[in-house]
């Protein structure tokens, strides 16, 4: 049965970080040779990092509660892993021989990177809702930054929020200032207005007023 605080409780990692790579490597590819040296090595390091939250954090818990529910994550994962490390060392010179082959297996990684996602989405978070309650989901949540740097959240944030629609920022933005302590909110109010224009951030302010709250750069703008 649906049931929205769940819902909302898994949202972040299996619906929107997975849109926010979907958009981001599309315009990668549209973007040609220059975006792909230009803004590879980050998608590459963020979805690794997604990858291994993961199978660090969400699979191993799910796993124990129901067997096999991530069974079918397991081969994509290394398949995605390996194509990754490929185009890394290109996007960094290494091997770089002609674009058309980087084109060719940009979109052959494309593919795979999506069916994954879809299935991820289909399998494994309904299991997620399955087997646990909206507190223990909340939890495995809260635990996600003992598993990121805060060199890493510092780049990751932002991207986050440049390659979301408003709707998307909204349910993040929402989900993450409810999740964290009130003396936190300031520094998660700055990693995500580092990524959007004034505008997007004052919309996003309209609709999730407390992440505003700690925020100097919406006073200024309101003030102004
Ligand atoms: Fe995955
Ligand atoms: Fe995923």
């Amino acid at each position: 049965m649906y049931n929205p605080e769940k819902f909302a409780a898994v949202e972040d990692n299996f619906i929107h970080i997975h849109g926010a790579l979907v958009r981001d490597l599309a315009r990668i590819i549209e973007g040609g040779e220059r975006l792909f040296f230009e803004s590879f090595p980050r998608f590459a390091r963020i979805l690794k990092a997604h990858t291994q939250l993961e199978e660090e954090l969400f699979f191993p818990a799910l796993e124990e509660r129901a067997p096999g529910a991530t069974s079918t994550t397991e081969a994509p994962h290394r398949e995605l892993e390996d194509h990754l490390a490929q185009l890394v060392a290109w996007s960094e010179g290494t091997g770089f021989l002609d674009f058309n082959r980087v084109q060719e297996r940009l979109g052959g990684f494309q593919r795979e990177l999506e069916c994954h996602l879809i299935e991820e989405r289909r399998v494994v978070m309904p299991a997620m809702m399955e087997n646990f309650s909206a507190e223990e989901l909340w939890a495995l949540d809260g635990r996600i930054m003992e598993f990121c740097s805060p060199e890493f959240m510092e780049e990751m944030m932002p991207w986050w929020f440049i390659h979301m629609d408003l709707a998307g920022r909204v349910a993040v933005g929402g989900n993450m200032v409810a999740g964290v302590d009130e003396g936190f909110v300031p520094v998660l109010a700055q990693w995500i207005s580092d990524g959007l224009d004034t505008g997007a951030w004052l919309e996003l302010v309209a609709q999730v007023p407390a992440l505003g709250a700690g925020s100097t750069r919406v006073q200024v703008q309101v003030a102004g």
